[in-house]
């Protein structure tokens, strides 16, 4: 009897079996056609593209494939990839409307052209691109790329080479949606001045009440050279010193022309030099590298600032190789730049202009903070 109740046992989980096999196979079936077109989807996008793991893994009920559909996908232009503070900046904004928007982010390299540049905004907007994000190589040039976008109904926001003030006017009246994200020099070139005044000699060493200084520039042309050079002195100024510019020249925002500028400023005067200032660190980098190189200290018979606070020179600050720096906020800028965005694409208003401010970083203990 046990026996031949086993044998009708036998058949019946045999059929369970099989209906356990046959449902997995259909609902992992089902899975997989949906995980591939958003995977294919993410291939023949992936020139740029990291790597987009997102509708993977979603459950099976058929809400995934729209989603990925109507993932929003943003194009980023940058100016030159070589700019050491630009890497910060888009390698945080990538990362941030990833995460925080779950966008699909494409970022290109106008390498330092401006037509270059032009045709991969147009790339972007011949594929139909949700928003744009353009760091501009020419700041005069705002205009074509804003009049594209806006033609083409897409939202733009230029970040950190801020176009001019006539230009960011004619957004407003005629109605365009773009907007721009950028800092206030004057700001970064004052903390720059009120750090040396800081310092134990307020930058003037030899005490005959002038500060006597290099200025080793960005781009010519460029509004943060421009802004930061200026107020860096009139702070000093404004602070009581008298100042006297022995040298300065434009170093492209470039750590190997900076060390170059700085090198040939210590042969020509030597230990006339009391302060360097740098629009920006990795020019700052280049300048201590020729500092040490002659000879000098930092913090003992000459001062040297940048902007940016990039990690090497926050280093070296703790080292007392570099008196101080200005934090240029590219978490701050980037998430900015990526919140507007998406507020102008899904219809709210936007201002013309977003201002980030710098943060003086002279002290390990403001580092530590
Ligand atoms: C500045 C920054 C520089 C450089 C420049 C590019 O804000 O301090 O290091 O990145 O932008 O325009």
């Amino acid at each position: 009897i046990m026996k031949k109740r086993e044998y009708r046992i036998f058949p019946i989980c045999l059929l369970l079996a099989l209906a356990v096999c046959f449902l997995a196979a259909c609902s992992s079936g089902k899975g997989g056609t949906q995980e591939s077109p958003g995977a294919s989807k993410s291939t023949s996008k992936s020139t740029s593209e990291s790597a987009n793991g997102s509708g993977n893994g979603v459950d099976d009920s058929g809400e995934s494939t729209e989603a990925a559909e109507k993932k929003l996908r943003i194009g980023v232009a940058i100016y030159r990839y070589d700019d050491n503070f630009m890497k910060l900046y888009r390698e945080e904004l990538r990362q941030y409307l990833e995460e925080a928007y779950n966008a699909e982010v494409v970022v290109r390299n106008a390498r330092g052209e401006q037509e270059e540049q032009i045709s991969q905004v147009n790339e972007f907007i011949e594929a139909g691109y949700d928003g744009i994000i353009v760091n501009l190589v020419d700041t005069d040039r705002a205009g074509v790329i804003a009049d594209s976008c806006h033609e083409a109904g897409i939202p733009l926001v230029f970040i950190n080479r801020e176009p001019k003030a006539d230009e960011q006017a004619r957004w407003k009246t005629e109605k365009m949606v773009v907007s721009c994200i950028g800092t206030d020099s004057k700001q970064a070139g004052t903390y720059q001045g009120g750090i040396i005044l800081e310092t134990e000699k307020r930058g003037d060493f030899n005490g005959d009440g002038v500060v006597s200084y290099v200025m080793i520039m960005g781009e010519k042309d460029n509004e943060d050279s421009n802004y930061r050079t200026e107020y860096s002195i009139k702070a000093l100024e404004d602070g009581g010193m008298k100042t006297e510019k022995l040298f300065s020249g434009h170093a492209d925002w470039n750590k190997e022309e900076g060390r170059k500028l700085a090198e040939k400023a210590l042969a020509l005067y030597g230990r006339r030099i009391e302060v360097i200032f740098c629009n920006n660190d990795a020019m700052a980098n280049g300048a201590w590298e020729a500092i040490d190189a002659a000879g000098r200290k930092t913090g003992k018979d000459i001062y040297l600032v940048g902007v940016d606070a990039l990690e090497e020179t926050v280093q070296y600050i703790k080292e007392g190789k570099v008196t101080g720096t200005v934090l240029n906020d590219h978490t701050g800028q980037s998430h900015t730049a990526a919140d507007v965005l998406m507020k102008m694409i899904h219809g709210d208003e936007a201002e013309t202009r977003y201002l980030v401010d710098y943060v003086k970083i002279s002290t390990i203990s403001t580092l530590q903070k």
